[in-house]
């Protein structure tokens, strides 16, 4: 079962008040086995087919609504509200922070993707310190919480990047928060408790790294496309809402495709193509260079230049 289905299926119809068992028989049989079926109905169509009043199927039909999340209409004037309050994480680097205008944006997913070894883990830990840094050093003053995929979260590596920074260790690893997801619905399960623990703890950066490794093992063959990318699709906008819902960095990681992908032949292509290429607001390459230096890349940005920096990976972690 999907992750979207099993979401879906933690409300029963039974939830909507005025839907005894009986009821509930009847629109199963008749095909409404999800709330969502049933809101978007008409009620003389629901009527019909249940054979009940139209003022009860009318009911029904606006008890469903209020129980699912459709989301809806923001006036223009609360998004400029909103949009004024995009804040800037640094990476670590000055050459990478102005590459991408002026740090991690929040409100925005940055996705950074290249082969393994490129630095995207160092990075993610780096951003992770970083982002319980005050303001007026680059930080965002919060908590963080880091998706761990593939259980390469080091809290030796946050204790050292901490240290170089004149940070408590200890202080610092109290506002990371990992969770391992163990396979795709699990990752994306962790989106919604995400979303509750924000609601206690000022979390201003959310991690997945990696992105897309369970849905690329899972998901195989040619005949899982679709589906794959649909689920990758949810989960980004899911990851996306959170960044808006709380003024949040999100930072996603991507593997390129080592060698020629079932789906993408040029091994250059980060996993999941254009589905995650377009909900990314910036995609950065990396890719290794001489001694601990690596190369970023800003690829297709719709605001900035495309345009290449080089950083370092330190002892100390991320640096010009
Ligand atoms: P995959 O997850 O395997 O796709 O790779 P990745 O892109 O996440 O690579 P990661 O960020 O884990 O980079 C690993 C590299 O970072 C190592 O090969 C080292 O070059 C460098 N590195 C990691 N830890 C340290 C450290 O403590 N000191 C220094 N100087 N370099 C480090
Ligand atoms: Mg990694």
């Amino acid at each position: 079962m999907s992750a979207s289905k099993a979401i879906q299926k933690e409300k029963r119809l039974e939830d909507i008040p005025g839907i005894g068992p009986a009821t509930a028989e009847k629109l199963r049989e008749a095909g409404y086995d999800d709330l969502m079926s049933i809101a978007v109905e008409s009620p003389k169509a629901l009527a019909e087919i249940c054979e009940i009043g139209e003022s009860t199927a009318a009911k029904i039909i606006n008890a469903a609504k209020e129980l699912i999340d459709i989301g809806g209409f923001e006036s223009g004037e609360a998004i400029l509200e909103r949009r004024r309050n995009i804040a800037r994480l640094t990476t670590g680097s000055k050459a990478l922070d102005e590459l991408i205008g002026g740090g991690l944006e929040t409100q925005a997913i940055t996705e950074f993707y290249g082969e393994f070894g490129s630095g995207k883990t160092q990075i993610a830990h780096q951003a992770a310190v970083n982002a319980t840094l005050p303001e007026e050093r680059g930080g965002l003053n919060g908590e963080v919480l880091m998706i761990d995929t593939e259980n390469t979260f080091r809290p030796e590596r946050i204790v050292q990047m901490a240290t170089a920074l004149d940070l408590n260790p200890q202080e610092t690893l109290k506002k990371i928060h990992v969770a391992r997801a163990f396979n795709s619905a699990h990752q994306m399960l962790l989106v919604e408790k995400a979303n509750e623990l924000a609601r206690e703890k000022p979390i201003r950066l959310l991690i997945v790294d990696s992105l897309t490794a369970h849905f690329r093992a899972e998901y195989v063959g040619r005949g899982t496309l679709a589906e794959r990318q649909q689920a990758l699709n949810k989960h980004m906008h899911e990851l996306l809402r959170f960044g808006d819902v709380h003024n949040a960095v999100i930072l996603c990681t991507n593997q390129v495709a080592a060698k020629p992908d079932a789906f993408f032949g040029d091994p250059t292509r980060p996993i999941g193509g254009h589905i995650v290429g377009h909900t990314a607001t910036y995609r950065i390459y990396l890719r290794k260079s001489k001694a601990g230096k690596r190369i970023a890349r800003l690829v297709d940005s719709p605001s900035l230049p495309e345009a290449e920096c080089v950083i370092s990976v330190t002892e100390e972690g991320i640096r010009d």
